[in-house]
């Protein structure tokens, strides 16, 4: 049995619970980003735990700065995509900017429509002390919530830009308070994005839900990545990514491949035609 396959064939159906479990037993979690079926599949087939349908679709499908712009919309069409391709990986829809700061109202009403019309299991917002009656709120409608602390993307005008978070004393303080603020809250897991490797494994030591890392370092209970980062479609990528596989270069070469041969009509022939 092949490695994939083990892992794969681990657990029938990944939950909030077997997530929990993992922690207790100091097994890792995996996590990638998808935003469509054929990859969510292939993500899936492979034993990845968790598919996080993010707002950074904004930056790798949409082509934009920021994530800013992404709609819930957008989101709901996304997760619908995903969770068709899913059997196994608990899928999570990501709230983007404006569908929760308003109000807790507001906010479970967005998750809501994660749920019920994409088809997500849980759902991941930014933010520490400030999101946390939204978290209770959502977590209140039986709806699973996982947090997002450090690097915040949505956040990127207040940062000043995407900097590395936690650093410093007070720094580190702040990032601290903001996951214990999560897991209070009611949050299943946090995200740990963008803050230096001691801090992270101090937190995950700290809480009793799973933290996922992202440029935080090897102690988290699990790693995330973007899909396009994995797979080396990124045209530019952060110091923290290791790309898997280079898809952004077989795709060109494939692409190029295909136009010299129509371009010497030796495509399509007789194999790919029809008598
Ligand atoms: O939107 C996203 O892809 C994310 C991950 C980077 C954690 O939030």
């Amino acid at each position: 049995m092949s490695t994939v396959t083990a892992s794969a064939s681990r657990e029938h159906r990944i939950t909030v619970r077997s997530l929990a479990r993992r922690k207790k037993r100091g097994e890792k979690i995996t996590m990638l980003t998808a935003y469509d079926f054929t990859f969510a599949r292939i993500f899936d087939a492979a034993g990845i735990d968790l598919l996080l349908v993010g707002d950074s679709l904004g930056n790798v499908v949409q082509g934009r700065d920021t994530t800013l712009p992404v709609t819930l919309d957008e989101v709901v069409y996304h997760t619908r995509l995903v969770t068709r391709g899913v059997e196994r990986a608990l899928v999570i829809g990501d709230m983007p900017f404006g569908s929760y700061q308003v109000s807790p109202e507001d906010a479970v009403r967005s998750a809501i429509r994660l749920v019920k019309e994409g088809g997500a299991h849980a759902v991941k917002l930014e933010g520490g002390c400030n999101a946390a009656a939204a978290i209770d709120r959502i977590v209140s409608a039986q709806i699973p919530v996982m947090g997002h602390v450090g690097l915040t993307p949505q956040s990127v005008h207040k940062m000043g830009g995407l900097r590395v978070q936690g650093r410093g004393a007070r720094g580190r303080a702040r990032v601290i308070e903001e996951a214990r603020a999560v897991q209070e809250a009611g949050a299943f897991a946090v995200v740990l994005e963008g803050i230096p490797a001691p801090l992270a494994a101090e937190i995950t030591a700290d809480l009793c839900i799973p933290t996922i890392g992202i440029g935080a370092g090897v102690e988290c209970d699990g790693q995330v990545l973007v899909m396009h980062d994995l797979l080396g479609l990124s045209e530019w990528s952060p110091s923290f990514v290791k790309h898997y596989a280079n898809l952004g270069a077989l795709a060109s070469q494939a692409a190029r491949h295909f136009a010299e041969e129509v371009e010497n009509g030796k495509f399509p022939d007789e194999q790919h035609s029809y008598r």
